[in-house]
C-alpha cells in the first residue's frame, strides 16, 4: 500500500485491482483509512481481530492518546476535571458536549434526583436472587428488566424521550446497585434520600442501617466522586462498543446498558479491579512480590498482573496516576493502615523495573489502585465492578445518544474469515 503524501487518500492494490481509498481525519488522533468501498471494488475484506486497528464510529465524546498518556472528555483533560469538577457535572458534559451553566447544572441535577427511585416491583424481583448471587449478575438482570418497565413508552425517534431514558439510567443505577448489595447481605433496601447529593446518596443507600445514624466522611464522598469521574468514559472500550453494537439494532437503551454491564464484568475489562484485590491478597506480603512478577512473565503459568497493561495506553494511564495520589490521601484521612497498599507499591516498583514489562510498555492501569480505595471505604470486593458500572453508565448513555443522532448510523455487522468445512453433501443413508 502506498500513501499519498497529503494523506488524503491511499492507493491499495488487491486482487489485481487498484483502488483509491479516502483517509478521514478527526480533530485529534491518527488518520483512518476509509475502507467502506474495499469489498465492492476488490472483493476483499479486512481482518483485525480485537479491532486493534479499526475505528468503528466517529465520536466527539472522549479522546485518548495512549502513547502520551492523555485522556480528554469533550476536550477537557482528565486531570483538570478530577481537580475541579464533580461526577454529575462530568455526566452532563459527556451527554451534552459542553459544561453546564450554573442554572443548567441545577436543572440537570434536579432531573436526575427526581428519577432516583426504583419501581416497587423491583423489590420482589431482587428478592428472587439467591443471597450469594454476584452483584454484577443481579445488576445485569435488574437493568435488563428496566426495559420491561419503559418499553412501550419509549419512542426512539424523539430526542427528548431519548434524553429522558439516559437520565433515568444515570439516576437509577446507584439505587439498583445499592439494592443488589443490601440484598446480598440481608439488609432492608433503602429508598434514595433526595436531599443528599449523588455520591452521598449512594453511600447512604449502601451503608445506612435502621439501628443508627450514618456519619458520612467527606473524604469518602470526595474519593468516590473522583473514582466516578475517572471511570465515566473511555471511548470505544469493550463495554461501550457493546452498548453501541446493541444500540445499532434499535434495541431500547436499558437493554443496551444491560449488555454493557455484562461486557464490563470480565476480568480483562471492569472485572480487573476485583481481580487486583484478590491478587494482592494472594501475594499477601511484599516479600512475595518478585515471585508474582516472575509468574506473570511465565506464559505457561496463565497468570497476569491484574491492573497492569492496556490496549490503548502504552504509557502511564493518567487515571492511575490520579488514583495513586488519592489512595494515600484516603487511607491517611480515614486512618486506615492497609498492608495491601505496601504490596501494591512494591509490585508496581518491581514491574516497572522489569525488562518484560518495560519492553511491552505495561504500566499500572486505572484498576490497579482503585480497589484499595473502595476497600478503605468499606465497599466489598464483589461490588468493585458495580462501582465501575455506576460511573460508566454516564459514558454508555452518552455514546448511545450520540449514536442515535449519527447520520452514518447503521447496524453493526462485522464479517469473518470462514475456516470451517467447504460445502459438502449430506451423506446418503
Ligand atoms: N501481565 C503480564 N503480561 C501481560 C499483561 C499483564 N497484565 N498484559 C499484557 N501482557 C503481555 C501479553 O502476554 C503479551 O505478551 P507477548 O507479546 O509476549 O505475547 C503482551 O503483553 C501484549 O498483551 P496483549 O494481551 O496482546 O494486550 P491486549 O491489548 O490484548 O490486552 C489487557 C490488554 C488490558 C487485556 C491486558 O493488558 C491484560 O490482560 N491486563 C490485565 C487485566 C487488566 O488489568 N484489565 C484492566 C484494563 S483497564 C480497565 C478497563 O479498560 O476496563
Amino acid at each position: 500500500m502506498s500513501q499519498n503524501p497529503s494523506l488524503d487518500q491511499v492507493t491499495l492494490s488487491a486482487a489485481g485491482k487498484t483502488v483509491e481509498l479516502p483517509v478521514q481525519h478527526g480533530t485529534l488522533g491518527n488518520p483512518c483509512i476509509d475502507i467502506a468501498r474495499l469489498p465492492k471494488e476488490t472483493g476483499c475484506f479486512t481482518y483485525d481481530p480485537g479491532f486493534g486497528a479499526t475505528a468503528s464510529c466517529k465520536s466527539a465524546i472522549t479522546f485518548i492518546d495512549g502513547d502520551k498518556g492523555v485522556l480528554l472528555y469533550r476536550g477537557y483533560p482528565i486531570e483538570q476535571l478530577a481537580a475541579h469538577s464533580n461526577f454529575l457535572e462530568v455526566a452532563y458534559l459527556l451527554m451534552h458536549g459542553e459544561l453546564p451553566s450554573k442554572d443548567g447544572f441545577a436543572k440537570f441535577e434536579d432531573r436526575v434526583t427526581h428519577h432516583t427511585m426504583m419501581h416497587e416491583a423491583f423489590k420482589s424481583f431482587i428478592g428472587g436472587f439467591r443471597h450469594d448471587a454476584h452483584p454484577m449478575s443481579m445488576l445485569v438482570g435488574m437493568l435488563g428488566s428496566m426495559a420491561s418497565f419503559y418499553h412501550n413508552t419509549l419512542d426512539l425517534e424523539d430526542p427528548e424521550q431519548r434524553r429522558m431514558a439516559a437520565i433515568r439510567l444515570i439516576a437509577k443505577v446507584p439505587t439498583i446497585a445499592a439494592a443488589c448489595y443490601r440484598h446480598s447481605i440481608g439488609w432492608p433496601l433503602r429508598y434514595p434520600r433526595n436531599n443528599l447529593e449523588y455520591v452521598e446518596r449512594f453511600l447512604h443507600m449502601m451503608f445506612e442501617v435502621p439501628a443508627g445514624p450514618l456519619e458520612l466522611k467527606p473524604v469518602a464522598a470526595r474519593a468516590l466522586d473522583l473514582l466516578f469521574i475517572l471511570h465515566a468514559d473511555h471511548e470505544q472500550n469493550a463495554s461501550t462498543s457493546t452498548v453501541r453494537l446493541v444500540g445499532s439494532t434499535g434495541a431500547n437503551p436499558y437493554a443496551c446498558v444491560a449488555a454493557g454491564v455484562a461486557a464490563l464484568w470480565g476480568p480483562a475489562h471492569g472485572g480487573a479491579n476485583e481481580a487486583v484485590l484478590r491478587m494482592l491478597a494472594e501475594i499477601g506480603d511484599a516479600k512475595h512480590v518478585q515471585s508474582a512478577v516472575d509468574r506473570a512473565k511465565d506464559k505457561e503459568s496463565g497468570f497476569r498482573l491484574m491492573g497492569f497493561g492496556h490496549r490503548v495506553y502504552k504509557n502511564f494511564d493518567p487515571r492511575a496516576t490520579i488514583i495513586r495520589e488519592m489512595t494515600h490521601k484516603v487511607l491517611d484521612e480515614l486512618g486506615v493502615d492497609d498492608p495491601m497498599l505496601e504490596v501494591a507499591m512494591r509490585l508496581e516498583e518491581a514491574a516497572l523495573k522489569d525488562e518484560y514489562f518495560v519492553q511491552r510498555k505495561l504500566y499500572p492501569n486505572v484498576d490497579f489502585y482503585s480497589g484499595i480505595i473502595y476497600k478503605a471505604l468499606g465497599i466489598p470486593t464483589e461490588m468493585f465492578t458495580v462501582m465501575f458500572a455506576i460511573a460508566r453508565t454516564a459514558g454508555w448513555v452518552s455514546h448511545w445518544l450520540e449514536q442515535q443522532e449519527d447520520p452514518e448510523f447503521r447496524i453493526g455487522r462485522p464479517r469473518q474469515i470462514y475456516t470451517g468445512a467447504a460445502a459438502r453433501d449430506y451423506p446418503a443413508k
